[in-house]
């Protein structure tokens, strides 16, 4: 038994704002408007609902890249199988953005807010140990969750010590 046959993986693009004013969508992001763009590159890819590992591939594979240049958004999405003709459709029309506003909803309902990417959250409730230890060790976290039989890779899993300090602000 793989972890991966145990969890679910749901990956979210989101914004820091965005408005929709008289059918026109505006959308901010932290670092501007081009990873904005990016971001409806994924949103679109993701919403072809590939799969977790395929979606993680995907994403993996574009983060290790510039994401708001559309070739690189090619490559990424012929190696893990996404359909281009659909991503380019989806980012140029009212899709992509609708996509990303909804997207957008998810990341500001975020309790507390989001203030670090790639934010982790088990079942839908934020822990601020949870996410410090994931971003250290993610397979030791996860096994900590699971009940009952355990894969075995969560044989030798301790949880990973975090520092503390600077992150109890949040
Ligand atoms: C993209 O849009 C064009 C123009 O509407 C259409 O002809 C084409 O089939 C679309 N491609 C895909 C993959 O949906």
């Amino acid at each position: 038994m793989l972890l991966k046959a145990i969890i679910a993986v749901v990956l979210v693009t989101g914004t820091l704002s965005h408005s929709n004013i008289h059918g026109t969508y505006y959308f901010s992001c932290q670092h501007g408007p081009a990873e904005c763009k990016g971001n409806v590159y994924q949103s679109c890819a993701l919403s072809q609902n590939q799969g977790d590992r395929k979606n993680v591939e995907f994403v993996n594979c574009i983060m290790r890249r510039n994401p708001d240049h559309f070739v690189n958004v090619e490559k990424c999405a012929r190696k893990h199988e996404f359909n281009i003709g659909k991503i380019r459709n989806c980012s140029r029309g009212v899709e992509g953005s609708e996509l990303l506003a909804q997207n957008g909803e998810k990341t500001l309902q975020l309790e507390p807010v989001l203030s670090f990417v790639p934010t982790i959250i088990y079942n839908d409730v934020y822990s601020n140990q949870d996410h410090m230890q994931s971003l250290k060790d993610f397979a030791a976290v996860v096994c900590s969750k699971i009940e009952g039989d355990k894969p075995e890779i969560c044989a030798n899993k301790r949880l990973p010590r975090t520092s503390w300090g600077f992150f109890e602000i949040f």
